[in-house]
């Protein structure tokens, strides 16, 4: 049998072992690593703490993108951190106003074939051009730009096959809400997703980014589209097309899975509060007011994505009740959209154009009202995501977006435009981009990296190192947990909170702020404690802060029903034992307040059974470790900054 796309990138990247079986570990070497301001500074604080002189892989590259508003000191310390930081470790830098992380990768770094990691959950939008690219936390880009090979549980590889045409007025948002409501937020945990087939064939690379990033919602490692003639034309529109090469999945590869979509049959798709999967037809949606729209984020702000919507505006106005901005994804794509009249039309209907920047997607700016309801082009929905718990987020695409805002409840496109929905099918990304990398700092050469001095602001506080497991642990239940807590729940996004993520001893003082409140006294005040939480924990954003927090207040372990794949990853990193029930119906026998004790638990650990006694009521349980052999040594050694300066002093 042949071979699929995704296991010719990771053959490609092998280092051990031979065979490549799925769930069984690998370790592959990474090409290129992408961080985002508000992750970063962990990620190289690490990276100056292992010691090396220069970043180890062939791209690395720090994007300044996601908190530009500056409130106060917090963030421009950060920001000139970063940036010298980059320098003197031989990253490139992608300055404020250049764009958003993922949309200015894929155009000016990315590269059929090569495998990525970054720390930002979404890094996937990157396989729309034939890349392997992969979210993980903070720590494990710092590890990448080792040059170690990485761990990656082998995934399951998905056979997505893509027939039919869009109908104008639907966008590849319909594709991924419509992968969402078959697959669910965890139905894609331990798969990559491989589109193929005529109807992948026909898609644009913007287009296939918007599936490929939201991939993410289903808890998939990665999803990947071909790199074919599709991907040619955007390189070459890029001025790169030098660094395309054909890369297609053999014709008779052998695949884990298979589903098949028929685009031709999508109509307009909303995903209802307060998770990515529940989605309906958005003909179903109550007709409820709205009070915001959103047309921006990474997923959703491609040239043609703001044409639709541009021309869904023209002649008509936003509704005198809704509050409507729009946030475009990159520098050029907001040059590209001027020059050719758009933003004139989104202006003259009334939308705000906000700063090129994450922004409001994740609560940097334009919280919608009390109970407001904000019906967004994002690619996340939770509750508190927008900045306030008491809205509800709608996700749709931008033609349904901008008619919902004309409206000023859900609409779609065709309901505006009648028969002149006709018209958004003729829109396609521009043959040539207005290519300007001036705003993109390239590495400087060892020598001059090597005298740069790092400014560390008063912002920029140590990075905590957790202790080894102790052999004895006698702690109180800090908190008891729903399922499907989110990243966003456990650190809240927002401007104020994320300028606070170099500063942990601040920081950590809003942990599960809007969830519980008092969590942060009550944990501290425990000294050490455990989390017991349910099916799910830790889903959403990678940031790794929703480990660093909870490790700093003392959190020693989650126990759990299930564990979101890079969430467990952070707690590895980060010296917090991720356990999961044997029982799921132990969960309902334990309370917060609880107080639980484990004999000899580096011994217990090295089993991945562990046994748990609840003193408060007399009962024992039983919790396993879900980890790889390597990922028990890391979390043995207290974390991974210790394992790894361990490995590269020659010491494991
Ligand atoms: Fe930024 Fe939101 Fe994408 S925070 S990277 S626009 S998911």
């Amino acid at each position: 049998m042949g071979k699929n796309l995704t296991r010719k990138i990771l053959e490609a990247h092998l280092a051990k072992p031979a065979r490549m079986k799925p769930g069984e570990e690998i370790f592959v070497k990474v090409d290129q690593t992408l961080t985002h301001d508000i992750n970063a500074v962990m990620t190289y604080l690490a990276f100056e703490a292992i010691g090396l002189p220069r970043t180890q892989v062939e791209t690395s590259v720090s994007y300044l993108d996601h908190n530009l508003l500056y409130l106060d000191n917090k963030t421009p310390d950060d920001h000139i951190y970063l940036q010298s930081v980059a320098r003197r470790y031989g990253v490139y830098v992608s300055r404020p106003g250049n764009g958003i992380c993922h949309a200015v990768h894929v155009a000016r770094f990315g590269k059929p074939g090569k495998l990525s990691m970054g720390g930002d959950s979404h890094t996937p939008h990157g396989g729309a051009i034939g890349m392997l690219c992969i979210g993980v936390g903070g720590m494990d880009v710092a590890t990448a730009m080792t040059g170690v090979p990485m761990r990656l549980k082998m995934p399951e590889i998905i056979r997505v096959k893509l027939t039919g045409k869009l109908k104008p007025g639907c966008n590849a948002k319909e594709v991924i809400l419509e992968m969402l409501k078959r697959v669910g937020i965890k139905g894609g945990l331990g798969k990559v997703f491989e589109y193929v087939g005529p109807g992948a064939g026909a898609l644009e690379v913007n287009e296939r980014a918007t599936i490929a990033n939201m991939g993410a919602e289903m808890g998939a490692t990665t999803s990947i589209f071909p790199a074919d003639e599709q991907v040619r034309r955007f390189l070459k529109a890029q001025q790169r097309e030098e660094d395309y090469r054909e890369l297609l999945p053999d014709e008779d590869a052998e695949y884990d899975g298979e589903m098949e979509i028929d685009m031709s049959k999508l109509e307009p798709l909303c995903a209802c509060p307060h998770q990515p999967d529940n989605v309906v037809p958005l003909r179903n949606v109550k007709k409820k007011k709205v009070q915001q729209v959103f047309i921006g984020n990474c997923t959703n702000t491609s040239y043609a994505d703001v044409a639709k919507a541009a021309l869904v505006f023209k002649g008509r106005h936003v509704h005198e009740d809704v509050s409507c901005t729009c946030g475009i994804s990159s520098k050029q794509i907001y040059k590209q959209l001027m020059r050719d009249g758009y933003m004139e039309m989104l202006t003259d209907a009334g939308v705000r154009l906000l700063e090129i920047a994450c922004g409001p997607c994740c609560a940097i700016g334009q919280s919608p009202a009390t109970r407001g309801v904000a019906v967004r082009t994002s690619n996340r929905n939770f509750k508190g995501r927008a900045g306030n718990p008491t809205a509800e987020i709608y996700l749709v695409s931008p033609e349904s977006a901008a008619a919902t805002a004309i409206m000023g409840t859900f609409a779609s496109a065709e309901e505006i435009m009648g028969a002149d929905v006709e018209i958004l099918g003729g829109i396609h990304e521009p043959e040539s981009f207005p290519v300007d990398d001036s705003m993109i700092i390239k590495p400087l050469p060892e020598e001059e990296a090597s005298q740069v001095k790092i400014v560390r602001g008063p912002n920029i506080q140590p990075l905590p190192v957790p202790e080894p497991p102790a052999r004895y642990l006698k702690v109180k239940v800090s908190l008891k947990t729903v399922d499907n807590i989110t990243t966003d729940d456990i650190t809240p996004a927002s401007a104020e909170f994320s300028s606070m993520r170099s500063n942990i001893p601040l920081m950590s003082q809003y942990c599960y702020h809007r969830y519980d409140p008092d969590f942060a006294g009550r944990a501290k005040e425990m000294g050490q404690s455990i989390i017991i939480g349910g099916e799910n924990y830790g889903q959403g954003s990678s940031r790794e802060h929703a480990a660093i927090n909870p490790m700093y207040l003392g959190v020693r372990a989650i126990i759990a029903k299930s564990i979101a794949r890079i969430h467990k990853g952070n707690l590895v990193n980060h010296g917090i034992i991720p356990m999961i029930f044997e029982n799921p119906e132990d969960y309902d026998r334990i309370d917060r307040g609880d107080e639980l004790e484990v004999r000899d638990l580096p011994d217990q650990m090295q089993t991945k059974k562990i046994w748990i006694h609840n003193v408060t009521k007399n009962t024992d349980f039983q919790a396993r470790l879900e980890l790889s052999d390597s990922e028990l040594e890391v979390i043995s050694c207290g974390g991974q900054l210790r394992y790894l300066k361990r490995q590269l002093e020659g010491k494991m």
